[in-house]
């Protein structure tokens, strides 16, 4: 059985899907994967509550509890390792993590970040896709590194910018194809297709060659 460890620092709504995926593949019950945990920053994280209501171990560590990036990572990285990952997802962590942090976690951490990297790292990406006038924008899930929003990318998703898109719009709609990506990379890792080589991963068809697909374009 593989575990998989959840980061939020919010609402959770990426967390969300990754669970449902969990359940819909029915992985937990096959002795395959489960989430065996899902952590938090904040003690407010919304997402708190559901994945207690799925019965899924929750935890919170404040950052505000600790002097600096170094002391709170060693003590998130103690946590994290209590649920002997074999997989962490960051969905919504809003931290910058040290190098300490992510060569630790090296070949078994994802990012998800509401870019299309990239493009628009940090904050405030839906804002500054509209300020720069971009016709396409969307998310992207990656590898994470020691370099924040970098790192080998997994999967991508486009969604087209409207004339009328506020950041609320856009947001929405980027969001909506993150509740995708995810799991589809999630998907690939569980199965076995995500291969970590050389700093970069690759994704591999059942049959060991490159699939068809990394991206995800989103209706208009
Ligand atoms: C998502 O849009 C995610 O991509 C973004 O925060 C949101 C969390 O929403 N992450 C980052 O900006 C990380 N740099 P959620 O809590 O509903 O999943």
């Amino acid at each position: 059985m593989k575990n998989i460890v959840i980061l939020i620092s919010g609402g959770g709504s990426n967390m969300q899907a990754l669970v449902e995926c969990v359940a819909q593949k029915h992985w937990a019950e096959q002795g395959i994967a489960r989430v065996a945990a899902v952590v938090s920053n904040r003690a407010d994280a919304g997402g708190l509550a559901y994945a207690a209501s799925k019965g899924i171990e929750t935890a919170v560590l404040s950052h505000r509890l600790f002097d600096g990036r170094v002391q709170f990572d060693a003590a998130l990285m103690a946590l994290i390792d209590g649920f002997k990952p074999d997989l962490v997802l960051l969905a919504g962590f809003m931290r910058i993590l040290t190098p300490a942090f992510t060569q630790h976690y090296a070949g078994k951490i994802l990012n998800i970040h509401p870019s299309i990297l990239p493009s628009f790292t940090g904050l405030h990406t839906h804002e500054a896709a509209l300020a720069a006038g971009v016709k396409v924008h969307g998310a992207t899930v990656h590898g994470v590194t020691a370099q924040l929003d970098f790192g080998p990318i997994v999967v991508q998703s486009c969604v087209a910018v409207l004339p009328q898109d506020t950041a609320e719009t856009l947001a929405k709609r980027v969001l909506a194809t993150e509740h995708f990506i995810y799991p589809q990379a999630l998907t690939w890792w569980v199965d076995g297709r995500m291969i970590w080589r050389d700093g970069g991963i690759e994704i591999l068809n059942p049959a060991g060659e490159l699939p068809a697909s990394q991206t995800y374009f989103a209706p208009t």
